[in-house]
């Protein structure tokens, strides 16, 4: 009988204990979500400082950009350089970091992450070796940077539909940079022996204006999406949007087979690397029949082409990766990570 007294008296104390709890709790969540009281204030949201903006036109930046225009939240984007103190994040586009240029602050504040940002190839970006243990994060379009920015994507689309726009001639390239000793210049002089190339851009005279590209080149059966220089991922708007998007079928130089299907499927394009002589690359594209063509559209009926071209969705994509992201990490050796 003591014993039960006991375990009443237990149980009593128990059930105060969880109402005591219970109340104290309720007294927390209260201010909490009144957003008063030690310990509830509602999280700051993530300032990433833009040092200099990635291309020549800067396009209009409110704080809250990134939810305005792409339902991020959270996150606050800024170029103004006095915000460096409240910045948890400080974005450096490669571009503007040449000597002479803009040069980074003085200091770095604890915790503060520095972001290097390229969106060319290791061909075409110098100066790299002064960047030893200054960046906390990579931004590039190869697959393995802490934040990965492709050119383009697929995406899955289940009301996609087959639409090949009507042809007029066999292939076309727009090049705006021809130097004579890139391997697409190589490669595009011995094609042209033995199919003719509808050329245009500026080093051929015949630049084409903005609007009029994908009309201009979608009237072609293929598309020569030869990348200025040979890397692993470094797949542009040569493939994604003056090919996919375009619907024209890429012929693509670039980095190997299967580093282009990592991104599209394997029966979406050509690869110069198919054959043996680029005699006979031109022979397969001038006497493919109807059927063999239509067969590389095949990924239309799954997919939509996304290209990327806006720099505020590329940065804001900062503010959703986050919280994954590594910390308190620098690359010791920019040059050796973005060469291998
Ligand atoms: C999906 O495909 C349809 C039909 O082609 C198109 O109108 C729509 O914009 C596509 N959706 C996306 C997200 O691309
Ligand atoms: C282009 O043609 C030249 C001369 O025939 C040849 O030496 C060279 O290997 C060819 N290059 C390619 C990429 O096919
Ligand atoms: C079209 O070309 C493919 C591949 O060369 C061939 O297998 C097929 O028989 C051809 N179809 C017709 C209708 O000629
Ligand atoms: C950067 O680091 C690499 C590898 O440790 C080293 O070879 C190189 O000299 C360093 N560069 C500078 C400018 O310190």
């Amino acid at each position: 009988m003591g014993n039960s007294v006991g375990t009443g008296k237990q149980r009593a104390l128990v059930i105060a204990s969880v109402f005591v709890t219970t109340l104290w709790n309720l007294r927390f969540f209260l201010n909490l979500s009144k957003g008063s009281g030690e310990g509830s204030k509602p999280r700051e949201p993530l300032v990433i400082l833009v040092w200099e903006w990635p291309s020549k036109q800067v396009p209009s930046i409110s704080r809250d950009v990134c939810q305005e225009l792409y339902s991020i939240t959270g996150c606050q984007l800024t170029t103004e350089k006095q915000l460096l103190h409240q910045a948890n994040v400080v974005v450096f586009p490669h571009s503007r970091l040449q000597p002479g240029r803009d040069k980074l602050p003085k200091e770095k504040l604890p915790g503060q992450n520095w972001v290097w940002v390229s969106l060319e190839s290791p061909s075409n970006t110098r100066a790299l070796a002064e960047w030893n243990q200054t960046f906390n994060w990579v931004m590039t379009y190869r697959q393995d940077s802490d934040i990965f920015i492709p050119y383009g994507k697929l995406v899955p689309n289940r009301s996609a539909t087959v639409n090949i726009p009507a042809k007029t001639n066999l292939v076309s390239w727009v090049i705006s940079n021809y130097h004579r000793t890139q391997k697409r210049a190589e490669v595009y002089k011995n094609l042209s022996r033995y199919l003719h190339v509808n050329v245009y851009g500026k080093a051929n005279n015949k630049p084409l204006c903005k609007e009029c590209l994908l009309p201009t080149v979608s009237k072609s059966k293929f598309y020569l999406a030869f990348e200025n220089s040979i890397h692993r991922d470094y797949i542009t708007e040569k493939l994604w949007r003056n090919s996919l998007l375009a619907g024209t079928v890429p012929v693509v130089l670039g980095p190997p087979r299967a580093n282009y299907e990592q991104f599209v499927p394997a029966d979406s394009f050509i690869h110069v690397n198919d054959f043996d002589s680029l005699e006979e690359l031109a022979t397969f594209l001038k006497t493919m029949n109807s059927s063999r063509y239509q067969q590389f559209f095949a990924w239309q009926k799954r997919f939509s082409v996304k290209l990327y071209t806006d720099w505020r969705e590329r940065i804001c994509s900062i503010c959703a990766a986050y919280p994954l992201l590594p910390h308190g990490h620098l690359y010791p050796d920019l040059q050796s990570w973005f060469n291998s």
